[in-house]
């Protein structure tokens, strides 16, 4: 059963068609960092136009890519929130008129839940060291860990749709941080991919940064780090203001080093006291910081149950993720009506 995703929740703007929940035909993603680098972030009103532009080329492109018909399709998924409604309505129409201009069901898709079914998507990475092989697919019940730009939330899951959630950031999502750190340390937006460049070989102990336990629940919380990180960046002459400074800077380095070791410590602690506490069989991780090389890592070394985790591709947004949730939907039969709008707010929540 194939099924086209499209997604447009952000600054990417995606489609890509997914044969039964897990074999990738085709995954096109327009991105706009080039465009939103040079002003240091996401320019709301650039990226819907942008995503006006792009989005039926990148449509056709992910249709001629398959090789595939029109007629072979089962459904159109498309992703509904959360997200900015500029840039959710782009898809959502253009879902809405590719079903009915060929007669698919339409099937709307939260973006949270995407992240999460890129783990059944084929060519994942079954991370197991030393603990014996992880299993093809993930297996309920398990611990999901949703590390994005805008979230940050521990859930368990229990089945398809059933999501229980345990903690979420109070301020701050990990993705977040990181790109405010980035940028209070000069090194450009992306801000993860780019304290991570930053980072690589350095001293992640050379800093001592604080870390926000919240003991005694599955809670997150980034903003005092982040500002602990500004503090010091002052007192050490790093200025925000200035152009992107050179990564060489062994000073920004090693300060990008001991940020990214302080944010991946709490992720994998608290997930892995998490999955303890609820005896689940798996870890899954999930979402755009989930691409980080450090978390895989010790994310795997630390936990004392599989690990699962998209390929570092499939965790920043695609709509190939939007396609397997879509999947698992239509499926059961939860198809949209006409009347299908976009939730900008849309929060993941026990839904069947
Ligand atoms: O899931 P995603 O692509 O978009 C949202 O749904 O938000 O996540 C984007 C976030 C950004 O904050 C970006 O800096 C972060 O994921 N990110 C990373 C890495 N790649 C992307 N953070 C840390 N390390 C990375 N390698
Ligand atoms: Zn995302």
């Amino acid at each position: 059963m194939k099924i086209l995703g499209i997604e447009s929740s952000c600054d990417e703007t995606a489609a890509a068609v997914v044969e039964d929940g897990a074999e990738i035909l085709s995954n096109v993603v327009a991105s706009q960092v080039e465009i939103h680098a040079r002003y240091g972030g996401i320019v709301p009103e650039v990226a819907s136009r942008q995503q006006l532009r792009t989005i039926i080329p990148v449509f056709k492109e992910a249709m001629a890519e398959t090789e595939g018909t029109w007629e072979e399709l089962a459904a159109i998924a498309v992703t509904i929130g959360p997200g900015l409604a500029g840039y959710l309505l782009v898809g959502v129409n253009v879902a809405k008129a590719l079903s009915l201009a060929k007669g698919l069901p339409l099937v709307g898709v939260n973006h949270l839940e995407g992240h999460i079914y890129a783990n059944w998507l084929d060519s994942n990475d079954r991370l197991r060291e030393g603990k014996g092989q992880a299993p093809e697919q993930p297996t309920f019940p398990l611990v999901c860990l949703i590390v994005s730009g805008g979230h940050t939330n521990l859930i368990l899951m229990k089945g398809h749709g059933r999501y229980v959630p345990l903690g979420q950031t109070r301020d701050d999502a990990a993705g977040e941080a990181f790109d405010k750190v980035a940028r209070i340390l000069g090194l450009g937006y992306p801000g993860g991919p780019a304290i991570q460049r930053a980072a690589a070989s350095r001293d992640a102990n050379a800093y001592r940064l604080p870390r926000a336990w919240l003991r005694g629940t599955d809670d997150f919380s980034f903003s005092g780090l982040k500002t602990a990180v500004l503090r010091l960046a002052e007192e050490l002459g790093i200025s925000s203001g200035a152009p992107p400074v050179s990564i060489s800077s062994p000073t920004v380095a090693d300060l990008a080093a001991s940020f990214q070791e302080a944010v991946v410590d709490v992720l994998v602690t608290k997930t892995a006291d998490a999955a303890r506490k609820h005896g689940v069989g798996q870890i899954l991780l999930a979402g755009g910081v989930a691409a980080n090389e450090l978390l895989r890592q010790s994310m795997a070394h630390r936990s004392p149950l599989p690990v699962l985790l998209p390929k570092p591709i499939l965790c920043t947004d695609n709509a190939a993720m939007i396609a397997a949730c879509g999947y698992y939907h239509f499926k059961e039969g939860k198809t949209s009506g006409w009347n299908l709008d976009v939730v900008p707010g849309l929060k993941l929540v026990e839904s069947r």
